[in-house]
């Protein structure tokens, strides 16, 4: 049972920070865990209640962090293991607590095990990773793609004649989750974070830990098969996806539980359909929150993303609660993905997502509706983008620095630095003009989060269809609040119970009686309080 004081991560919202992105405490053009403690009133201003940190060990950083040399240590581009505690301590101290990611289906080429590994075939870690022996005629061990390359996720490894298992880049060899010893060193590094307070993590690629044991080649996709999947032209059935990753992250949440029930995990769980996804949370004994991709990836219309909200919250199991994100570093901003950067369309998804019956998640920016700049091929650092330009662009343009301020540097770093990823448009969309005004995007964001925070029916409350006009989304929560989104470019005619309007994502209608019907602009949306 879920007691009072271990709901935060129900109730509260969650923001991810890239760290290279947030703050520069040093003046080296990248962000840093120094950076994060500056900031920390920020976000208890605006009203979060846990962080998640994209990685923060050491690394080569061939994939920015996802390729981890040392997991019990803070990159030194980053930090120290002391900043570290203090941002925990810190933060703790302002109501926030800390998540750290997690990337336990691979590590960096570089880290100690691989080394060892790639020695010889009697070397002492060499079962850590996954070998196979070359097909008779050379070629890879069987037909399974690189997610980071369109190409065989084998590489051959010269000197042994074996080859080593990528799932992404060659530069991170997938861990071997059948070998005992990797379970019980994961354990462990659990433990290193728990005991320094961190509140949990996020799992990087939840979905896809164990390999299938007999390596058998994946199936083909057939024209009934998702988009996403006939993109790649197989299904991911042997490589991800495996029944027995379930095991893994049962053990992860029997060793959480034993600090106290306020520590989570939280998976990218990377599945396309729902019935899927709510396999993660088992029977409350597996994830505490696991990312809903579909409804990320859901078209921006009305009908759709309701469908896929109300889908979800019919199938989860009861014990167990959603999450509602638009925006992180790999599928981009909602600003920019849903939104073309459009500001009334930006405030209704902000509504949408602090408004439901779950968990919302925001990326650091969303709260300024900060959008995405275009990167040039010279800029980027993405080995996605530097793999598939002009095609594909990468992840580059929803990472840039956090615009704090209009001032060069935009707040950011100092003036006269450049910084790690190019700045976006800073003088435009920024923290302090828009704290300033009490009708920006900023300050909705906040006004939202704190009615959250009032209201326990906007947390706890039940969600509640309502009938609505086409590219409306109507829904009552918890009985008395009653919220309407116009997801569409037409004014619409809506029923509004007798009540006060208490945010309108313009606030031109904030504190206005409601009774009876209403004309809600093209992209706007309501909260009506009908106590
Ligand atoms: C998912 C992470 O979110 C992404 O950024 C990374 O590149 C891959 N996993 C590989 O770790």
């Amino acid at each position: 049972m879920v007691q009072e004081g271990d709901r935060w991560w129900r109730d509260g919202v969650l923001y991810q920070i890239y760290p290279r992105s947030f703050a520069d405490s040093n003046g080296d053009g990248v962000g840093d865990l120094r950076g994060i403690i500056g900031k920390l009133d920020h976000l208890a201003w605006l009203g979060v209640s846990g962080i998640w940190l994209s990685p923060v060990m050491r690394s080569p950083n061939k994939d920015w962090g996802y390729d981890v040399a040392d997991y019990k240590s803070i990159d030194p581009e980053l930090g120290t293991l002391e900043d570290a505690e203090e941002l925990i301590e810190e933060a703790g101290r302002h109501g926030i607590r800390i998540l750290f990611d997690l990337v336990p289906n691979h590590t960096s080429d570089q880290h100690d095990w691989f080394r060892d590994a790639v020695s010889g075939r009697e070397a002492r870690f060499r079962d850590w990773y996954v070998w196979a022996d070359p097909k008779d005629d050379g070629s890879a061990p069987n037909n399974w793609i690189s997610v980071f390359g369109g190409e065989s996720a084998w590489e051959l490894d010269v000197t042994s004649g074996q080859y080593y298992l990528h799932n992404f880049l060659q530069h991170q060899p997938d861990l071997n989750w059948w070998n005992g010893e990797v379970r019980d060193e994961f354990d462990d590094i659990l433990r290193f974070w728990f005991d320094r307070g961190v509140a949990g993590f996020r799992i990087d690629v939840a979905h896809a830990i164990v390999k299938d044991s007999e390596l058998r080649d994946n199936t083909p996709t057939t024209d009934q098969d998702l988009e996403f999947y006939r993109n790649i032209g197989q299904l991911p059935e042997y490589n991800m996806n495996r029944p027995e990753t379930h095991d893994v992250l049962r053990r992860w949440r029997k060793l959480a539980d034993t600090y106290d029930p306020q520590r989570i995990l939280v998976g990218e769980t990377y599945v396309h359909d729902l019935d899927r996804l709510v396999e993660f949370y088992g029977q409350d004994d597996e994830l505490n929150l696991a990312f809903n991709f579909p409804f990320i990836h859901a078209n921006f219309e009305s009908k759709a993303l309701r469908a896929t909200a109300e889908k979800t919250m019919g199938m989860i199991p009861p014990a167990s609660w959603p999450v509602w994100t638009g925006s992180n570093h790999d599928v981009g901003r909602f600003a920019r993905r849903w939104c073309e950067g459009d500001d009334a369309k930006i405030r209704c998804v902000l509504m949408v997502l602090l408004m439901m019956r779950g968990t919302p998640f925001l990326y650091y920016g969303d709260e300024i509706g900060m959008d995405e700049p275009e990167i040039a091929y010279e800029d980027l650092k993405d080995p996605v983008g530097l793999r598939f330009w002009p095609v594909g662009k990468g992840r580059d343009s929803c990472r840039t620095p956090m615009q704090w301020t209009a001032e060069q540097g935009a707040g950011f770093t100092e003036a006269s630095v450049d910084t790690w990823l190019p700045l976006g448009d800073y003088r435009r969309t920024n923290v302090t003009a828009q704290k300033e005004d009490p009708t920006s995007v900023l300050r909705l964001t906040r006004d939202l989060i704190a009615l959250r925070r009032e209201a326990q029916e906007l947390t706890r409350g039940s969600y509640d269809p309502v009938d609505a006009p086409d590219g409306l989304w109507a829904w009552a929560r918890g009985g008395r609040w009653r919220i309407l989104v116009n997801l569409s470019d037409n004014d619409a005619v809506v029923d509004a119970p007798p009540g006060r309007v208490v945010l309108h994502t313009t606030r031109e209608w904030d504190d206005r009686p409601t009774n009876g019907s209403l004309e809600l602009g093209a992209w706007q949306g309501i909260v009506i309080d009908g106590a």
